[in-house]
């Protein structure tokens, strides 16, 4: 990846785009092999995505990687994605690090090992202060818990007497909820082929473009991100620029 990345200033490009990573499961049924396959191979369209929301100048990309729900999982699958789940943070960090990405993992990280909050931590002190893109994983995110987690914070306050209720203001619930100080969610895109937002940003999608493609996770590379970036362009602007143009955008790495 080159040291700065590309203005998006002349295009409307979106400044924050939200993936739902679905369909690695199927992948790996598809070629008779075991889910967790699907998983690993789905790590490469991740660097992909980042490589692509880099190249372009994105502002945030925030990647859902595991839900509140994915824990109903059979218990080889949830340790299986726990286990990935360190070693990509181990082994990809200093890359983004490198490239001026700053890290974030949203999510009730309560319930995860002690050694997987400890390498978190690590991983976001270590590239808080970069100015690059900001890349967040959503692990062990719900919207509900996220907007429930707002409103404890605010009945606190209440309850110590800084805010009265009158006070709550739809200004005031958005600064408690995750992502606040980024550019609201412009695009989101869901892959797999379901049409649903599964408990993902709730609050944060009130005005995003949604983007459904059959393509499964792991075959999501840049062409696809790229056509969905440039459907993104035409259905803003009402004139259309191709797949081919916004890959066109993109720098050579
Ligand atoms: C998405 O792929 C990854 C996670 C939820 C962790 P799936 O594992 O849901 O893949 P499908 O939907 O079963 O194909
Ligand atoms: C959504 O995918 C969660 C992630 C991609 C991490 P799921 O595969 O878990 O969603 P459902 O169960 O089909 O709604
Ligand atoms: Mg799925």
């Amino acid at each position: 990846m080159p040291a700065t990345a590309a203005s998006n200033d002349d295009a409307r490009l979106p400044r924050h785009v939200a993936i739902i990573m679905d369909g690695n499961g199927r992948w790996a049924e598809q070629r008779g092999k075991f889910r967790v396959s699907g998983h690993k191979a789905g790590v490469k369209s991740v660097r992909a995505a980042v490589s692509v929301g880099y190249r372009l100048g994105l502002d945030a990309l925030t990647l859902f990687a595991f839900s509140s729900e994915n824990w109903r999982r059979p218990e080889d699958e949830v340790s299986a994605l726990m286990s990935l789940f360190i070693a990509v943070l181990g082994s990809e960090v200093r890359k983004l690090h490198r490239n001026n990405i700053r890290l974030r993992i949203i999510g009730d990280r309560s319930a995860f090992a002690p050694h997987l909050q400890c390498k978190i931590n690590d991983a976001e002190s270590l590239t808080a202060n970069n100015t690059g893109l900001t890349l967040n994983i959503a692990a062990n995110y719900g919207g509900r818990w996220d907007i429930t987690q707002a409103a404890q914070q605010l009945a606190g306050r209440v309850q110590q007497g800084e805010l009265t209720p009158e006070a709550i203001t739809e200004e005031l619930i958005n600064e408690h909820i995750q992502l606040a100080d980024l550019a609201p969610v412009d695009l989101l895109i869901r892959t797999g082929g379901e049409q649903r937002i599964s408990n993902f940003l709730l609050w944060q999608l009130a005005y995003a473009e949604l983007y459904f493609t059959s393509v499964l996770w792991p075959d999501f590379g840049e062409e696809a991100f790229s056509d969905a970036i440039a459907a993104f362009v035409s259905r803003e602007r009402r004139f259309g620029c191709t797949g081919a143009q916004i890959r066109g955008m993109l720098k050579q790495e």
